[in-house]
């Protein structure tokens, strides 16, 4: 194999073209080698854009070329699984956008796919790699804020187009599964547990049948509670606070650090009666870079991502949770 990990790009989903394909070209060890569109010349448009070298009017003849390492698959959610398990059976390793699946049982069956072929499988939760992330989760695994008593959680933005598929039911679209799943997944992060229990409200749309707003809770073994929300139809928001029995950590730019420049980790601590105020500056580098890399590099090195499908079961299986909740 090349020491450099040649990527296959399955359709032209507008997150590649925007952050994922730049991203894997800025990368020490990756290139992007295809791109396979259902339509051709769309997909013809799309590579000279985007500066692909092959393009292929099929993504089952994406998956078949031999040299081809890795596919990224941003396809609308309702066929991440569909198509990551295509390509495991082609033989290549997958990264495939958030939510992995549709639901828990699609996640495990797609776990099977890959760990039955020796290949390798990742949810594109590209924020977890931010060193904001990791600074906030040292903190409070060194007991920085004592014990977590609460998160909130928040992301959510007015949806432009009726058409966007976020608003399909058929394919799993939904709030919950579009950017509520960053709040489910920096809960569980941050706790380094799996919610017992889920509360929720939703607005289903009338037209859409997806859930357009979310609020829930999540109650995690060790007391914590989460607050998480997320829309389609309220003002941009995206927002993050750890509050612990004796400090919290409020981040500004959780999800999506690379829409601004400069990102700092806001600290409060009560320190022996004494409160005290501090400003983490951390580095902002790409986070989809940092992604790719660790994905081609586990390939390379014969290791596993830094986050397995098996943190991807447990996440689809709180959004079940909450989903189910919200249903009541
Ligand atoms: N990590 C992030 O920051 C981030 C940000 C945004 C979105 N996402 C995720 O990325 C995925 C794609 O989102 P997006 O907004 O980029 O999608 P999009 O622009 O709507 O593109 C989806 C692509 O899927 C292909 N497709 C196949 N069957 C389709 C169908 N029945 N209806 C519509 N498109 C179909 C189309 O490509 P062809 O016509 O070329 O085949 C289309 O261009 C989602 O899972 C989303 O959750 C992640």
């Amino acid at each position: 194999m090349n020491q450099r990990i040649r990527w296959g790009v399955i359709s032209t989903a507008r997150i590649g073209a925007k952050a994922v394909i730049p991203a894997i070209q800025k990368s020490n060890n990756g290139i992007v080698a295809a791109v396979g569109s259902r339509d051709l010349e769309k997909g013809r448009t799309f590579a000279n854009h985007c500066n692909i070298p092959k393009v292929y009017g099929s993504y089952e003849d994406l998956i078949a070329d031999p040299e081809i390492d890795a596919i990224y698959n941003p396809l609308p959610n309702g066929l991440h699984g569909e198509w990551s398990i295509k390509a495991a059976e082609g033989g290549k390793h997958v990264l495939c956008e958030k939510p992995l699946a549709s639901d828990a049982a699609e996640a495990e069956k797609m776990m099977r796919a890959f760990n039955s072929r020796g290949l390798l499988l990742a949810e594109a939760f590209m924020y977890r790699f931010h060193p904001q992330i990791q600074a906030a989760k040292t903190l409070i695994d060194e007991g920085s804020i004592g014990k977590i008593h609460l998160i909130k959680a928040s992301f959510g933005f007015p949806i432009k187009s009726e058409d966007d598929v976020r608003l399909s039911s058929a394919l799993a679209g939904g709030g919950l599964m579009d950017v509520g799943c960053y709040c489910v997944n920096i809960s569980r992060y941050m706790t380094g547990e799996e919610p017992l229990e889920a509360r929720a409200f939703a607005e289903f749309g009338a037209d859409s049948g997806v859930d357009e707003r979310l609020a829930g809770m999540l109650v995690f073994p060790g007391g914590a509670f989460a607050q998480i929300d997320c829309s389609f139809r309220t003002y941009y928001q995206q927002f993050c606070e750890i509050r612990g029995s004796h400090g919290r950590i409020v981040l500004e730019y959780p999800f999506r650090a690379d829409l601004v420049k400069e990102i700092v980790v806001h600290l409060w601590v009560n320190h022996e009666g004494k409160d005290d105020y501090r400003q983490i500056a951390v580095e902002n580098p790409n986070p989809y870079t940092l992604m790719a890399e660790d994905f081609a590099d586990a390939i390379l090195s014969n290791r596993p991502p830094r986050f397995s499908p098996d943190d991807s079961i447990a996440q689809m299986r709180a959004i079940d949770m909450l989903y189910a909740a919200a249903r009541e």
